[in-house]
């Protein structure tokens, strides 16, 4: 089901993310005691082109989530910066930042907790434009919601129901449509179609791929489910332990994957031919006997392709 996917790099990045770490705890208790600091991201650098979909993978709690909010500025990387459509975003006070906020936007895996269940759909799709004033009167926000809505294949009359009211594929069309109300140039879907039944997730990716097409939106795309990310992303980033372990184009890292884990995790993917399924013996990647070096950096081994190899 792989698609060509492949677009030439254009010159400027969207978006730049360098040497970002987070960290997490590590501070005094009340008691005196230090708790342990956590690395949720440790020294990650990748740049994201205009009108292309990076996918990031990697095991729970490799850091993945917090990589995404970070690069929104939802929180603040402990060092590093991001660089958004030229402009260093880190330190910039929040009226600074404003402008920014709208052009950069997040897509949650759990549709149902994203929604607010006393408000009308309508009404959660508007409230942005109301937020940022992009709206000056009820018909004209009522007339937007409406062509929101039929952007994501939504029939506007469900605009006055509540969330109860819909499946998890049409709530999951109504925080796309809230997510792209401010047009933004930029968005982070966090596994948006995990929670999502099996049947329903291909018309969600597809949709993904419907708006970039139409609207020319760059996305970071994380997702446990490597088959989709081949078939919707045009460059992978694998993290393991808040590291990048390899990042390059889809074809090099399904081809030609260097790093153990990134091996493991393709060997984790079932194939849909019932004899070689049978026969797929999943490869093991122990990071607890196999720890990543501190120095380790990532080394180019192809092109647009490079892998931590220690
Ligand atoms: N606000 C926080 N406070 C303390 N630790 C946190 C916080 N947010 C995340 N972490 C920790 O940081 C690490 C990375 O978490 P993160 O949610 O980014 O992982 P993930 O790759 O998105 O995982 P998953 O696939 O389960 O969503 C985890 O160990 C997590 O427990
Ligand atoms: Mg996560």
């Amino acid at each position: 089901m792989s698609v060509d996917r492949t677009i030439a790099p254009p010159q400027k990045p969207l978006v730049i993310a360098d040497r970002l770490c987070k960290t997490f705890g590590g501070g005094r208790s009340l008691f005196g005691s230090a708790a342990p600091a956590l690395k949720a991201v440790d020294n990650v650098s990748f740049e994201i082109f205009p009108g292309e979909t990076l996918g990031l993978v990697g095991e729970s709690g490799s850091g993945k989530s917090t990589t995404g909010r970070v690069l929104l500025q939802l929180e603040e990387p402990t060092s590093g910066d991001i660089i958004f459509k030229g402009q260093n975003l880190t330190g910039l006070s929040k009226s600074l930042l404003k402008p920014h906020r709208r052009d950069m936007q997040i897509i949650f895996q759990d549709p149902y907790s994203s929604l607010n269940p006393r408000m009308t759909v309508g009404e959660f799709v508007a409230e942005p434009l109301i937020v940022h004033g992009a709206v000056t009167n009820k018909s004209e926000r009522n007339d937007r919601v409406a062509a929101l809505f039929r952007k994501v294949g939504l029939d506007p009359s469900f605009m006055t129901r509540y969330p109860h009211e819909f499946s998890g594929g049409q709530r999951q069309r109504v925080c796309i449509a809230r997510g792209i109300a401010l047009d933004p140039a930029f968005i982070v879907a966090d596994e948006p179609i995990t929670a999502l039944d099996v049947s329903i997730q291909a018309q969600i990716v597809n949709l993904f791929q419907d708006l970039q097409d139409e609207l020319g939106l760059t996305y970071l795309f994380i997702a446990h489910d490597l088959s989709m990310i081949r078939y919707l992303c045009h460059r992978v980033a694998v993290m393991l332990r808040g590291r990048i372990v390899e990042i390059g184009p889809c074809e090099a890292i399904f081809e030609n994957p260097q790093h153990p884990y990134t091996r493991a995790l393709l060997s984790a993917i079932p194939v849909p031919d019932p004899k070689i399924e049978r026969n797929r013996r999943p490869i093991a990647f122990d990071v607890n006997a196999n720890p990543i070096p501190e120095a380790a950096t990532l080394r180019t081994v192809g092109e647009g392709h490079l892998a931590l190899l220690y």
